[in-house]
């Protein structure tokens, strides 16, 4: 019963920003007064591409805060990090719909020259990656590989990272501020990494 509940409470907390720019969509579609400023297509860009890099974020935050506080957090993970995929998936789909209307050329070119634009597109190629292989059936097929795979989550964020500082048009704030938590969160992982293979070292010597 507890975990149905705080499984509802996450999958709600996640939906809302969803379902409020949807709503400031169809206001705006309506021709109603709505929020999404006087450049509603950088808006919604920006606002999906910033909920794509918290749920990124707190996916990876999840192995320290399990080790850090022994909630019993992991089996919340893959809900998360698709979360930050659906996000992804809908900035995406605002720059091919809304910006180019789907011109193919122009989107190619797009990612050919600006190299803003390739990073933010070698993400979202890793983010569908990880997503169609989050299933339990391709977890169990690609067996050890799969773990091997799943590691690509932190070059991803490496790379939607500085996509994010080169997009932004004026305060670098928010993307230093992601900058710094992923680089807390890289530099725990790699801690992690190093005393496991201390303790593998040390039980092989005795
Ligand atoms: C998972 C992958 C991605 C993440 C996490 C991400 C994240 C972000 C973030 C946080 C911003 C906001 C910058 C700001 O606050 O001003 C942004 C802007 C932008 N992103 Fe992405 N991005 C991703 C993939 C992509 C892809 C694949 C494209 C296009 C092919 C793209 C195109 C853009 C554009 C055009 C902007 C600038 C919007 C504007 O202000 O005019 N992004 N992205």
């Amino acid at each position: 019963m507890e975990k149905k509940l705080s499984r509802l409470l996450i999958h709600t907390l996640s939906i809302l920003p969803a379902l409020w720019i949807g709503w400031q969509i169809w206001l705006w579609y309506s021709f109603l007064p709505h929020e999404l400023s006087a450049n509603p297509i950088e808006y919604i860009t920006d606002f999906t591409g910033n909920w794509t890099i918290r749920f990124l974020l707190l996916t990876l935050s999840i192995t320290p805060l399990v080790k850090l506080t022994k909630w019993r957090l992991l089996k919340y993970r893959r809900a998360i990090g698709l979360y930050a995929f659906l996000y992804g998936l809908l900035h995406f789909l605002n720059y091919m719909m809304l910006d180019y209307f789907f011109n193919w050329s122009l989107i190619i070119e797009d990612v050919l020259k600006r190299p803003a634009i390739t990073f933010g597109m070698a993400g979202f190629a890793m983010l569908v990656i990880l997503a169609i292989t989050s299933f339990k059936f391709t977890k169990i097929k690609l067996g050890k590989n799969w773990t091997k795979l799943h590691q690509l989550i932190y070059i991803l964020a490496i790379s939607v990272t500085v996509h994010n500082y080169m997009m932004v048009k004026a305060d670098v704030l928010i993307p230093l501020i992601h900058a710094t938590i992923l680089s807390i969160l890289l530099l725990y992982r790699l801690y992690l990494n190093w005393s496991k293979r201390r303790e593998r070292a040390k039980r092989q010597l005795a």
